[in-house]
């Protein structure tokens, strides 16, 4: 096939504000990495996702340099080479210093092959970043529109290090998200590398029929100051979304499905020092209706997390009481199925609460209003950490009316002294759970 390459439009667009930087042809055409053309396997959402035709126009993106911002020109060629191009970032370094709304893409492909850079430019940030309500998130850009690729083998930095350190004397500093994935329906984002997320690394919300694959995610200080909530992908009122052949070091929720999270495979995964796979929280707002449902997550490999498979949910609230945030949300978690888990030194290998944030004896009185029904752990290997040993993992419903058919099958998780592993099972039918409950 036979790329047709258009510049008419871009020609425009390298003026005197670009010098040093731009968009134009390149002298010599540097060769931009094929895109991948990853599927979903082994399992895929019910709705199998649609392949992006061939784009048929090219614009290439000119770093300025010297950490000046890239981020006009980057949007001028996406708005150029939208509706059926690839936008190449082939340059060594990029630089955002401005925030991007990017949810008019249709039809194109975005190439990283060096690395974005987002500034450490707290202040800037924190005035200009763009807000959503949702967990008070802040994001330096947003990606969204429909059927968009994002590839190249690059990396993207968000130089999380200086909010790291400036939490710790300020609790409330504001720290974006890494990538917001806004309303993106149909698309891949694949085989990059992301660094030092401020916050989560992704955010993916109002989004449908997004596949992500091969990625390489690290989180890691260099000084005393750890990284903080460095989600792998938070994903909200999404739908058919998968999450795949990754690797994510971090020290919060490899993948967190919150509230309307339906119809997500996650599979072939190794997640090092997180918190786990975790469904919710749900049910954190009275009045609030969240929804997770037909969650598929095949082949983790899980190591140094506090949990392995993890469901947290929060029951119900004294009536009359007035705080929010605290329970009383409902809805339901149905046809979660975690098949194939290897446990490398995790506190617990499956925690299922759903009295998360409350006393085991308000949790009782006022039952949770999340029915958490259809669960299936199954084939779990490996070893805890001496963290709860003998306990190496917890179920705990608020009621067994409304946690219904739980089961666990071809469960093998060892303590490390090897002494007989126990679990904790409170309010749940233990005749489906074969495992030590104690
Ligand atoms: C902490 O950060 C927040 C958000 O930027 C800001 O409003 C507040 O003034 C800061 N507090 C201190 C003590 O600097
Ligand atoms: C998702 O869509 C809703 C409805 O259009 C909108 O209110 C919300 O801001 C969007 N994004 C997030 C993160 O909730
Ligand atoms: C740690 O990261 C910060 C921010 O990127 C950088 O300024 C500093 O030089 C780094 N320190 C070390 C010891 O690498
Ligand atoms: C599980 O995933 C790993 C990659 O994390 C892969 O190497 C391995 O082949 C997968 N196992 C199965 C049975 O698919
Ligand atoms: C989740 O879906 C339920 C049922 O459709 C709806 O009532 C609720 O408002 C949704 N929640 C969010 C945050 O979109
Ligand atoms: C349960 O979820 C799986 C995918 O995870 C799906 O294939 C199956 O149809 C769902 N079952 C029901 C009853 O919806
Ligand atoms: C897990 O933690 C142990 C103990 O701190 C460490 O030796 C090991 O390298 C860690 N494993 C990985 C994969 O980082
Ligand atoms: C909320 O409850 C607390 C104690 O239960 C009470 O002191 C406070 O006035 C209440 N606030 C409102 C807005 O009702
Ligand atoms: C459980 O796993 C251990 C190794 O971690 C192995 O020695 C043991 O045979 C396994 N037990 C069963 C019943 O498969």
């Amino acid at each position: 096939m036979v790329a047709i390459h258009s510049y008419s439009a871009i020609t425009l667009l390298t003026v005197a504000a670009f010098v040093g930087g731009g968009v134009a042809q390149s002298s010599c055409e540097p060769s931009i990495p094929p895109r991948p053309s990853p599927t979903a396997y082994p399992y895929h959402p019910a709705k199998n996702h649609e392949v992006s035709p061939p784009r048929t126009k090219t614009c290439y993106v000119q770093a300025f340099g010297n950490g000046q911002d890239d981020s006009q020109t980057i949007f001028s060629a996406l708005k150029a080479c939208n509706n059926g191009g690839t936008v190449a970032l082939l340059d060594a370094q990029y630089t955002i210093a401005r925030p991007l709304d990017l949810t008019f893409l249709n039809a194109v492909d975005l190439v990283i092959a060096g690395e974005v850079s987002f500034t450490p430019d707290i202040a800037f940030w924190t005035a200009n970043s763009l807000k959503y309500s949702y967990q008070t998130s802040a994001l330096f850009w947003q990606i969204g529109g429909t059927d968009v690729n994002i590839y190249g083998g690059g990396t993207i930095n968000g130089n999380g290090q200086v909010y790291w350190d400036a939490l710790i004397t300020n609790s409330s500093v504001v720290r974006p998200h890494l990538m917001g994935i806004m309303g993106l329906q149909g698309g891949t984002i694949s085989n990059l590398n992301l660094k030092n997320p401020p916050n989560w690394f992704h955010f993916v919300a109002n989004s449908s029929d997004v596949l992500f694959d091969s990625m390489k995610m690290t989180a890691i200080s260099n000084d005393t100051h750890p990284a903080a909530n460095s989600d792998g992908w938070d994903l909200y009122r999404s739908d058919s979304i998968v999450v795949q052949n990754s690797y994510i070091y971090n020290d919060d929720d490899c993948v967190s499905f919150k509230p309307n999270s339906t119809n997500i495979v996650v599979q072939h995964l190794v997640c090092v020092g997180s918190h786990g796979i975790s469904v919710g929280s749900l049910g954190q707002y009275a009045g609030e209706v969240d929804i997770a449902e037909n969650l598929y997550i095949y082949n983790i490999s899980m190591t140094n997390a506090t949990d392995g498979a993890r469901i947290k949910i929060l029951p119900g609230v004294a009536p009359g009481s007035n705080a929010t945030g605290v329970g009383g949300g409902s809805g339901y978690v149905r046809n979660v199925t975690y098949n194939g888990m290897h446990d490398v030194n995790d506190a617990y290998a499956i925690e299922l609460n759903q009295c998360y944030e409350s006393s085991t004896t308000l949790c009782a009185k006022y039952p949770s209003s999340i029915l958490i029904e259809d669960i299936l752990f199954q084939d779990f290997t490996g070893t805890a950490s001496t963290k709860y040993a003998p306990i190496v993992g917890t179920l705990v419903c608020s009621s067994t009316a409304v946690c219904q058919n739980i089961v666990a099958e071809n469960i093998n998780i060892t303590t490390p002294t090897g002494v007989t592993a126990e679990w904790t099972c409170t309010n749940v039918d233990k005749s489906t759970l074969a495992i030590n409950c104690v």
